[in-house]
């Protein structure tokens, strides 16, 4: 990588939901870019995002558009990654990826800083960042699998819109606004009505009648925790709300996890804020947590349908831990391996 002081930073589909929070997350976080380059679609008019109390203008993606940078941060579509991913490394830079595309290659570190920056040494120039949903889960997992091992994970997921990006922001509030003067719910982006209305069907089906969404967080999650047979199972559902994903997530472990120590655990957990006090009515939900960096826990309590039960209710912004924070947390660990 180039000179600390001198870095060249990119991000591909900047002006998207994840895009436009990674410039966010870059200025709040002071990150040690000398320049910053904003690309996305070829379009005719002109556009501008600001930046440091500076105009930056955005320019088509192509792979020359990539050239001399350092670090480009990616959140465009599978499709478009996996052209102009592999470029960055063919120009001896280092590309974090917020697609699909690249995370279940065996040679593509995946990476929750927290987790497994470890797995970051001997990357080739891809690197890739988890799911949104298996963000979240894995950083409450990694801590109880480590003192009481994990037998059988079972979660069900309530993922807001803005995982799907601007257009699915767009739909909720247009559809909302019809319902509610008697007009019709137009879908558009998704199968069905989102706007007052659940939809458990995240990506597409295969032919198990499983999501992609809930392949991905089981092959995603076996991957970070190096746990390759560990049985998990998930229902993905879109729920009507703007930013942060909630998971219910009910761990089976190999021994006794009373409650009391999973809280302690996840209390000293880096990233994690646990937020669980029934009698003061205590437990986090989406719109109080989202725009926070934190992954928050509330509702442990003991499942005593199986010896050693515990559910959990799991709540992160998916913009920011999961996808921007976490792409900006990883390019931050490889700034500072490459200063050492
Ligand atoms: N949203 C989340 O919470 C989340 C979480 C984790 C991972 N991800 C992943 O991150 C990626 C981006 O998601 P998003 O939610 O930010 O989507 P989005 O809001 O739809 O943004 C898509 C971005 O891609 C750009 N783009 C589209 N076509 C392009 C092209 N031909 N060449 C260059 N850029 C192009 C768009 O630029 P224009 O403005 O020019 O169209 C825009 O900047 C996806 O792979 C998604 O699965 C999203």
């Amino acid at each position: 990588m180039g000179d600390q002081a001198k870095l060249k930073v990119g991000i591909a589909g900047a002006t998207g939901a994840v895009g436009l929070e990674m410039l966010r997350v870059l200025e709040q976080r002071s990150f040690p870019a000398e320049t910053i380059r904003v690309l996305a679609s070829d379009r005719a008019e002109e556009r501008r995002l600001r930046f440091r109390q500076h105009d930056l203008l955005v320019e088509p993606l192509t792979p020359e558009s990539l050239d001399g940078l350092d670090i480009v941060l990616f959140a465009t579509s599978a499709e478009i990654s996996r052209v102009f991913v592999p470029e960055v490394a063919r120009r001896g830079g280092v590309a974090v990826d917020n697609s699909r595309e690249f995370r279940m290659a065996p040679a593509v570190p995946l990476v929750v800083p927290e987790i497994n920056a470890h797995a970051l040494a001997g990357h080739r120039g891809i690197i890739a960042n988890p799911n949104c949903s298996t963000i979240q889960m894995v950083q409450v997992l990694r801590p109880l699998a480590e003192r009481a091992g994990l037998k059988r994970v079972v979660a069900a997921t309530y993922q807001s819109v803005s995982g799907t990006g601007l257009a699915a922001i767009a739909e909720l509030r247009e559809q909302s606004a019809a319902v509610l003067s008697d007009g019709d719910a137009v879908p558009d982006v998704y199968p069905k009505q989102i706007a007052f209305n659940c939809i458990p069907q995240i990506d597409a089906f295969d032919e198990f009648g499983d999501t992609r969404e809930e392949r991905k967080m089981v092959g995603e999650t076996r991957k970070i925790l190096e746990l390759p047979d560990l049985p998990v199972t998930v229902t993905c559902v879109r729920v009507p709300v703007f930013r942060s994903h909630a998971i219910a997530v009910n761990v089976e472990t190999e021994r006794e996890l009373s409650p009391e120590v999973a809280r302690a655990l996840l209390a000293a957990e880096a990233g994690v804020r646990v937020l669980d006090d029934p009698a003061e009515g205590d437990y986090p939900t989406q719109a109080e947590t989202e725009r926070t960096d934190e992954t928050w826990v509330g509702r442990i309590r003991r499942d005593d349908s199986v010896p050693h039960g515990i559910w959990l209710w799991v709540v992160s912004d998916n913009l920011r831990k999961g996808a921007a924070l976490n792409a900006v947390q990883i390019a931050e660990r490889l700034v500072d391996a490459d200063a050492r």
